[in-house]
């Protein structure tokens, strides 16, 4: 096979099309329309929350959403090492405090059991962030949030559709969507998320007060009884009616999405499982993946490393991406004076030897088989 398999590309319908069309048809092209509206408020009911406020994308979402929350200068807010550098950026914007946290050396979300101790009189809120679309273990998260007085900032950015079973060490344990969980939650829509807007993210609450806040806080806070005056620094992160037409069209088949997500997944993890050298996905009896991403991560007992093991890929026509830097490694941090010192092992392990494969909803049988025997060739 000489052609190549990019590591991810949207996937645009008729559906979509049609919308776009319509903003284009009708001049309903900036910030106001009726497709913002309707994905809002359906993208919170698949989410099970009360509203849903979409914004320009993930980042934004992620910094709108600790404003939200009254955290300010010195507050200290607990997030995992592995993540991406929005969420840390998010507090620092707001004059807020990361406080790092290694992660699950299974399911490379945030290390549950290392969250109290960082706990201190500073903290206002817990981040956590499901990776690559498995949820992070919620319920300590939630108990631990209940026991201290802490919001939940739940970034759901990578998790469209995937589900945790709450409360499951009772008699009735519930599945919740990924989303629906935190104090505030958020989403990205970016180009390569299952449910794309091509830009665009949404922030979701069931607080009625605090979502208008950040309805406010997403238009510049413009006072709705006098426009022009503004009682508070807001910022512009609108989406547009585009954005949002393309993202009703995606929801509307969200289920298919999901499905196939799952079978890719389910597929590479059928031909790679026997390779002792590396480590897959895995989906928690609590937890249904949607593999956004499908990571692997070569043990350390191969002197490969996962740059190496990418170009090897690369030259048979596979594209990939490493996973994140911990936010202790970023050099933006280290010149702040952040995190010096630091060391989280899991979360460096991972940065070191993990990477995605294509994982596109385009993908086909035949690419997933060809992948896998090209890895099982390098790794036998
Ligand atoms: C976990 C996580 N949070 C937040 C974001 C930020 O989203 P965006 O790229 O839309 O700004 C991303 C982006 O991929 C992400 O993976």
């Amino acid at each position: 096979m000489n052609s190549f398999i990019p590591v991810c590309e949207p996937e645009i319908g008729e559906q979509e099309k049609k919308y776009v069309n319509e903003c284009l048809d009708t001049g309903w092209i900036s910030s106001s329309g009726r497709f913002i509206d309707e994905f809002e408020s359906k993208w919170a009911k698949y989410c099970n929350r009360k509203y849903g406020i979409a914004v320009c994308n993930g980042t934004a979402a992620l910094q709108i959403a600790v404003k939200a929350l009254g955290i300010g200068p010195g507050d200290e807010v607990i997030l995992p090492a592995f993540t991406i550098i929005s969420c840390a950026l998010a507090i620092i914007y707001n004059g807020g405090i990361p406080v790092l946290v290694d992660s699950d050396p299974d399911t490379w979300t945030i290390s549950v059991k290392d969250i109290e101790n960082k706990i201190t009189e500073k903290t206002k809120a817990i981040m956590a962030v499901h990776i690559y679309g498995h949820p992070a273990d919620m319920d300590p998260v939630i108990r631990l949030a209940k026991k201290y007085k802490l919001a939940v900032i739940e970034d759901a950015a990578e998790a469209h559709g995937a589900l945790y079973q709450a409360d499951r060490k009772s008699a009735s344990p519930k599945w919740k969507p990924c989303g629906s969980m935190g104090t505030v939650s958020i989403f990205s829509f970016y180009a390569n998320k299952p449910i794309t807007t091509g830009e665009g993210g949404m922030v979701l609450t069931d607080d009625s007060k605090r979502a208008e806040k950040i309805r406010s806080l997403r238009n510049l806070c413009f006072l709705p009884e006098r426009r022009f005056f503004h009682n508070e620094a807001g910022f512009n992160f609108r989406i547009t009616n585009i954005q949002a037409a393309l993202g009703l069209a995606q929801l509307e088949r969200i289920k298919e999405i999901i499905i196939k997500k799952r079978w890719i997944g389910q597929e590479y993890t059928k031909r790679l499982k026997d390779i002792k050298l590396l480590q897959l996905p895995v989906e928690k009896s609590w937890a249904k993946n949607i593999y956004w991403m499908y990571g692997i991560v070569i043990s350390e007992k191969s002197n490969i490393n996962a740059f190496r093991f990418a170009e090897l890929l690369k030259d048979k026509g596979i594209e990939t991406r490493p996973f994140f830097l911990g936010m202790h490694e970023q050099g933006v941090f280290r010149k702040m004076g952040l995190f010096l010192n630091q060391k989280y092992p899991v979360c460096e392990r991972l940065s070191k030897k993990g990477l995605y494969l294509p994982s596109g909803l385009a993908l086909n049988e035949r690419q997933i088989t060809y992948i896998s025997d090209v890895i099982h060739r390098i790794l036998p």
